[in-house]
Order: C-alpha cells, then structure tokens, then sequence
C-alpha cells in the first residue's frame, strides 16, 4: 500500500492520552514514489494504532488542551517536537496527534482529490476521507457535563443538537476564512480540544465543513490576505500562537501582558547588555533605575512605532 509512513504504534505523548509509545525499528521501504522509507514522527498517529476509523482513544483530562491535526502532509509538524510547545507535550500541558488523511482513505492510490465539479482549474479535496477522519478524531470526545467519554455513544449527525460550548471547534485553515489575530490566539486557547483540517489544492469539498458543523463549532480563519499552498503552515502558526497562551506554557507569565498585539499596541524595543555596542547607546532612561520614567518611554515607543508601522491599529 503506497504510504509515505508506516508508523506501527501509537504515539501521542502526554499524560492520560498517551499510549504506547513508538518503536524505534526502522521502517522498511513502503514501495511508495516518494523515496526512501523514513520513520514515522513521535507524534504521527497511525490508523493501525488508533485502532481503524471510528475507535475511541482514551479521553483527555480537563487542563490538557488536546489538538488532533489532519493533513496528507504529516511531515510538516515535526517542528512541534522542537521548543516550548515540545516541553509543553512532555509535560501534559498539550496533547497534539497528527493524523495522516490518506489513512482514511480505500482505494488503492489513497486518493484524495478529485475535480472540481461546474468546471475550473486545479482540484478538490474530496469528502469521503474527510468525514472519516473528522468522526475518527471527534469520537473520543467527551460529551459536555458528562463524565464519561461519549465514543460509541456519540450522536449521529443530525439538527437535534447543534454543537455548542465544551464540543470541539474544528478549525478550517483558509484565505476565505476570518482574520486570524492575538484575540482569535486568545480565544481558542480556552478551548479543551482544537481540530485542525488542513486543506491542499483548491480547497476541500464545501460539504465537508457543513458535516464538521453538526460534530463541532466550525471555525474558517485565515492567516492573513495571501495564499499558501495549504493550510499546514497556517496551522503551525496558529497552533504556536494558542498554545503559548495556555496557562502553565510560559515560565513567565507577565511576559505576554507586555508584548505586540496585547492591549491594541505593538511592543517596545528591547534591550540588553552592553549598555554600548558598536558604537549604538542603550536608551539613558532604561538605566536610570526610574520605574515610573521606564514604563512611561515604553509607552511612548508603542504608540510611537504602532502609529508608524500599523496606523491601522489605532482609534480613528
Ligand atoms: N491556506 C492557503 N492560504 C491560507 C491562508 N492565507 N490562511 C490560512 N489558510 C490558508
């Protein structure tokens, strides 16, 4: 079967979610076009090991936000083993699986896509493999007030009960999509658990986020007025900028209170030692041990240089 990994175990790390970890046996070549076989990432969740599509995983406990991202480029999120947000993994702040559309696909190319109907170029995601994978990650959710996992008992879609607070919010990452800023960062890192389906070509069959409406609180947001190839880089984006939001991700947390986009300025210019380099003076007041002076020039360096570079961002 033509597959870019072969992971033979599941590998999603932190606390109650996690189950087994990974093997460390190389992988054999899985006879696919795309070069040699690699091993799969830590965090690439298979469908072997979930079990096939529709099988519950355990649930996750309140104070860890779980983040299930769906792609045919798995590959891309390796990053998220790297830095803060790896820390983060390891100790259960975040539990982030990354699952391979093509796994929930059938026939025998995994195919994906499909053209566009009414015509046009480029094409379409199709919904199949999307719907399996949307009920696959969806499934082991706990219901809202329940104590128990939902999995099995997980309603059918239908308009009976519309999703609301406490379900999931499934985020489709696209140019046609809302603004994504530091109060949308804000906003879902109160969320106990984020979908993200990333889309490749000219995008995934509309239907497909009518479907997630009936499982989840659908989200279209863009990363901003460019287009991408697809939505994997702007979910990384989005996914560093809600989780370094999570209580308990960042050492210090005064240190957010002060930076670009809180508060509707963009930040100071920072400093550190020497206090002279090449010639260039670190302002006199940041030395002056004046705290009331300090707080006021900083001040004054946002508006000065939110008026300068982003006269958007001020009242009229
Ligand atoms: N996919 C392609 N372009 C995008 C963008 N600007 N934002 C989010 N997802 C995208």
């Amino acid at each position: 079967m033509p597959s870019l990994w072969r992971p033979t175990a599941q590998i999603v790390e932190s606390g109650a979610y996690r189950a087994n970890v990974e093997d460390d046996t190389p992988l054999q070549d899985s006879g696919s076009d795309t070069g040699p076989a690699r091993r799969p990432p830590k965090w690439l969740v298979s469908a072997e090991a979930r079990g096939g599509a529709g099988c519950p995983g355990p649930g996750v406990y309140a104070g860890t936000v779980r983040i299930d991202i769906v792609t045919i480029f798995p590959e891309f999120f390796g990053v998220l083993d790297v830095s803060l947000l790896g820390k983060a993994r390891q100790s259960g702040l975040i539990d982030v699986a990354v699952h391979d559309l093509r796994d929930f696909t059938h026939d025998r190319h995994r195919t994906v896509d499909d053209t566009p109907y009414g015509g046009g170029p480029g094409m379409v995601m199709r919904p199949e493999p999307w719907g399996e994978a949307l009920d696959a990650v969806l499934a082991s959710e706990r219901m809202p007030g329940a104590g128990t996992l939902a999995s099995a008992a997980m309603p059918a879609p239908s308009h009976e009960r519309m999703p609301g607070a406490g379900d999931p919010v499934v985020v489709f990452p696209s140019p046609a999509g809302t603004p994504f800023t530091q109060a949308t960062a804000a906003e879902l890192a109160q969320e106990q658990h984020l979908v993200f389906a990333c889309g490749r070509y000219e995008g995934i069959d509309q239907r497909v986020v009518e479907y997630a409406a009936t499982r989840g609180r659908v989200r279209e947001i863009s990363l901003g007025d460019y287009v991408l190839n697809g939505g994997e880089v702007a979910a990384m984006a989005m996914v560093e900028a809600i989780t370094r939001l999570v209580p308990g991700m960042i050492g210090n947390p005064d240190s957010l209170d002060e930076e670009s986009h809180e508060g509707g300025l963009l930040e100071y210019p920072s400093y550190t030692k020497p206090a002279e380099w090449r010639g260039l003076e670190v302002p006199p007041v940041l030395l002056s041990g004046n705290h009331a002076a300090i707080a006021a020039w900083r001040r004054d360096q946002q508006l000065e240089r939110t008026r300068r570079v982003r006269p958007d961002l001020l009242p009229e």
